[in-house]
């Protein structure tokens, strides 16, 4: 088994979601509702009850073991147990591609104070140098400021444009496409 990551930043934990969490989970899902319904899938009301997230512990468990994705919360160090925002590092390719795609939100009450930016460092250094991934995708709705403004602190490049490439809350939506490249990057494959 994997090591359970547990990244630990200036004012953050970065974890895989355990049971003593679900209440907290739903708690961030249900306050955040309309502040992320614009940059995700429309879920069904299931997503916002404790069973739901029950199911999602084991589940997000097995999908980092089987080095398929890694999904954290952030935890506040000094409020402990509540969710400041999560990050899904998902879509894992491996072999000539050794690349993901990562998403992101933070509590709407947490905005303005550098959180995502420590948070997503973090998690990415946490990915190029433990999953040893060369490259991370991160894609944006053109308006989406505050995206891109952390994307360009964390060095990502913008990449290209892609017409209709999320449904977002029941939309198509444009996207910017950005990607970060892994400096440190290490072949481990067999000669
Ligand atoms: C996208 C999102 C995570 C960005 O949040 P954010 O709070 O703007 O980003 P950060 O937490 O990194 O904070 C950056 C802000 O804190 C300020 N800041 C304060 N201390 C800081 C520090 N130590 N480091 C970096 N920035 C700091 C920055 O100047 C910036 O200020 P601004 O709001 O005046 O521009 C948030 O808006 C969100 O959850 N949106 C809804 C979901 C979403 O759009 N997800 C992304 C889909 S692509």
């Amino acid at each position: 088994m994997r090591p359970r990551p547990e990244i630990v930043t200036e004012r953050l934990v970065l974890r895989l979601p355990e049971p003593a969490d679900v209440n907290a989970v739903v708690r961030y899902f249900v306050d955040n509702r309309a502040h992320l319904a614009a940059s995700r899938a429309r879920m069904p009301e299931s997503f916002y009850t404790p069973a739901f997230w029950v199911a999602q512990v084991p589940a997000a468990r097995a999908e980092y073991e089987g080095d398929v994705s890694l999904r954290l919360f952030a935890f506040e160090r000094e409020a402990s147990g509540r969710v400041a925002g999560n990050l899904n590092f998902t879509n894992f390719v491996r072999g000539a591609a050794q690349y993901c795609t990562v998403g992101y939100g933070l509590d709407r009450a947490r905005e303005g104070r550098g959180y995502m930016t420590e948070a997503l460092r973090g998690g990415l250094d946490f990915v190029f140098r433990e999953l040893n991934m060369h490259r991370v995708m991160a894609n944006y709705v053109p308006h989406n400021r505050r995206s891109a403004a952390v994307l360009r602190r964390l060095g990502f490049t913008v990449e290209g444009y892609a017409r209709d490439y999320l449904l977002l809350d029941g939309k198509w939506e444009d996207h910017i496409l950005t990607s970060l490249v892994n400096p440190e990057w290490r072949d481990t494959s067999v000669r």
